[in-house]
């Protein structure tokens, strides 16, 4: 059943669990997601890039998604949400086709156009019962930056901003920058808990923590403690998804399957046990 995202982010921030934010770009991603959701009774998130959308069709995606949590899993709450919008339209496109969440992310402007853009998509959502999440401090990406020598000072998200950003723009939910990155890639040696602690202190939001594909259990349980209540995941099931492909694709090095439903189907599986993996992890698993 399609749900509040801003619900089932303030249930897991009362239980003191997590859910899964997981990135769809097709049909086969997006059973992995709602299969794992349903056999782990696992209340869970379903996301869409910009890129998937030009790649797919955003109502397309969209009503896939739709589709499968009203028919197939019922029983399991769903958000449909926006990841990363970098633009107010590319919102309002996602609002009317009925997404009942979205990022706004300014994560890479001045703060003062970051807490000025938020807030107009927020005003925009506010009538329409759509969560809406920003981003303060920025999360990495691969390719963005060299990874080598990375001045961790400048990405991360700072608690006295977070305080204020999160008042003027009323956003419901906070993107985190607290060491994390986005891939599977060279994160801050340990993450700046002491940090977290102080955001959680001033804010109150659900808070959200990107780049967590590479995330060991051990540092999932320490900010969970500390108040993450969604991490957001797409590199993991990415590569559990085309490791599968490939390997089923040359049938392991000795003839190519064309059986296009084989080797779609076998990927999906993959990705599937991935996804359990990271909401057991996450302790959403048993939450419905
Ligand atoms: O942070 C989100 C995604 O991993 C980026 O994926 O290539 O669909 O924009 P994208
Ligand atoms: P990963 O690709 O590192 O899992 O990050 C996903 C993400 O943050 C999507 O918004
Ligand atoms: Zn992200």
């Amino acid at each position: 059943m399609v749900t509040s995202v801003k619900e089932i982010m303030l249930k897991a921030q009362e239980g003191g669990y997590a859910v899964g934010a997981f990135n769809t770009l097709n049909l086969e991603m997006t059973q992995a997601i709602l299969e794992a959701a349903k056999e782990t009774r696992s209340p869970v998130i379903v996301q869409i890039t910009e890129k998937s959308m030009e790649y797919a069709g955003g109502r397309a995606l969209y009503n896939i998604v739709k589709n499968i949590a009203e028919f197939y899993a019922p029983e399991v709450p769903v958000g449909i949400h926006l990841d990363h919008g970098k633009s107010i339209e590319a919102v309002q496109r996602c609002v009317n086709i009925g997404f009942n969440s979205v990022m706004y992310d300014g994560s890479r402007k001045s703060l003062e156009d970051n807490t000025m853009l938020t807030k107009q998509v927020v005003e925009y959502c506010k009538d329409k019962n759509i969560t809406v999440q920003g981003e303060l401090g920025s999360v990495p990406y691969i390719g963005e930056t060299d990874m080598t020598d990375i001045i961790w000072d400048k990405y991360m998200t700072v608690p006295s901003e977070a305080k204020i950003f999160v008042e003027q723009t009323g956003i419901d939910t906070l993107a985190v920058a607290i060491g994390n990155a986005h891939g599977f890639f060279k994160e801050r040696s340990v993450p700046d808990y002491a940090r977290l602690e102080e955001i959680r202190k001033v804010v109150s939001v659900p808070l959200v923590l990107h780049g967590a594909s590479d995330w060991e259990n051990d540092r999932v349980q320490e900010v969970i403690k500390r108040g993450i209540c969604c991490f957001n995941v797409d590199t993991a099931t990415r590569v559990a998804f085309m490791n599968n492909l490939m390997k089923t694709a040359c049938n392991n090095g000795t003839s190519v399957t064309f059986d296009i439903r084989k080797v779609l189907g076998d990927a999906r599986e993959a990705a599937k046990l991935a996804i359990i993996q990271k909401m057991q992890s996450f302790g959403s698993a048993g939450r419905i």
